[in-house]
């Protein structure tokens, strides 16, 4: 399989291509126009039940660091059993709740110690970007989304997490509050043109790139698009400038 070379190297904000494709072919065929020195793949549930870990196998051997976006949440046994299942792969990031609570966090962290190659980056959704205030206000969750997303922020940096998944908009005030060695991951990303789909908290690719996202997650808005390659070039352009 040749891997498209064309990208040049980003050293500031970097790419996350969600996967979220139902067949494996037409994935395969546009995981072709991608680079892995550039992008980094993350594979979620619907992916993942699909295809399971060979496909991730598939993927590392084509030289991607691949997010395994599982987000779980469970009590902290089960939570640890999870990743102590795929501790011999060569995963870059996997993530967890942090509404999943402390115990449940401490026990992914220290489930890491089973991996037999460097463990992934294990970071913690916070909020989901689907998520408006008035539905958090329905689950009973009665502060601000980014107050909440900071409590959830902050408790997940004690216990050692190497960052957070949270919409774009409210990463300069993370940021702010927990510095910028503490990472950040922002999906929902959307070009002023695109549709928001189920995202109800969403920046443009150039306001992620402006607040310095260390990751930002890019999925229909390419995997969607006529011409995707053309989208990741725009980006580019933006990290690069
Ligand atoms: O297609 P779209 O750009 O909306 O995809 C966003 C991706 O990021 C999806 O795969 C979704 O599961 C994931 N995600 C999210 N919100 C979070 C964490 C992950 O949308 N808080």
């Amino acid at each position: 399989m040749v891997l498209n070379k064309s990208f040049k190297s980003i050293k500031k904000t970097k790419i996350i291509i969600a996967l979220d494709f139902s067949n494996i072919n037409i994935a395969m065929s546009f995981i072709k126009k991608l680079n892995p020195n550039i992008h980094r793949l993350k594979i979620g549930k619907e992916m993942f039940f699909l295809f399971g870990l060979n496909f991730i196998k598939k993927l590392i051997k084509l030289g991607f660091k691949i997010f395994l976006d599982l987000k779980l949440h469970d009590i902290p046994n089960t939570v640890s059993k999870a990743i102590q299942s795929f501790s011999k792969l060569k995963i870059w990031m996997i993530s967890i709740h942090s509404l999943g609570g402390k115990e449940m966090m401490k026990s992914a962290k220290l489930a890491l110690n089973s991996f037999k190659h460097k463990p992934p980056l294990l970071f913690s959704v916070t909020i989901l970007s689907s998520l408006s205030q008035i539905d958090l206000t329905e689950l009973g969750m009665f502060f601000s989304i980014k107050k909440q997303i900071l409590l959830l922020s902050k408790l997940s940096k004690e216990i050692g997490l190497d960052g957070i998944i949270c919409p774009g908009i409210f990463s300069k005030y993370i940021r702010k509050h927990l510095g910028k060695n503490f990472k950040i991951v922002s999906p929902g990303i959307r070009f002023k043109k695109d549709l928001h789909h189920d995202q109800k908290n969403v920046i443009s690719p150039k306001e992620a790139i402006k607040f310095n996202i260390d990751y930002i997650v890019l999925g229909r808005s390419i995997t969607l698009s006529k011409n995707p390659i053309k989208s990741l070039n725009k980006i580019n352009s933006f990290i690069l400038k």
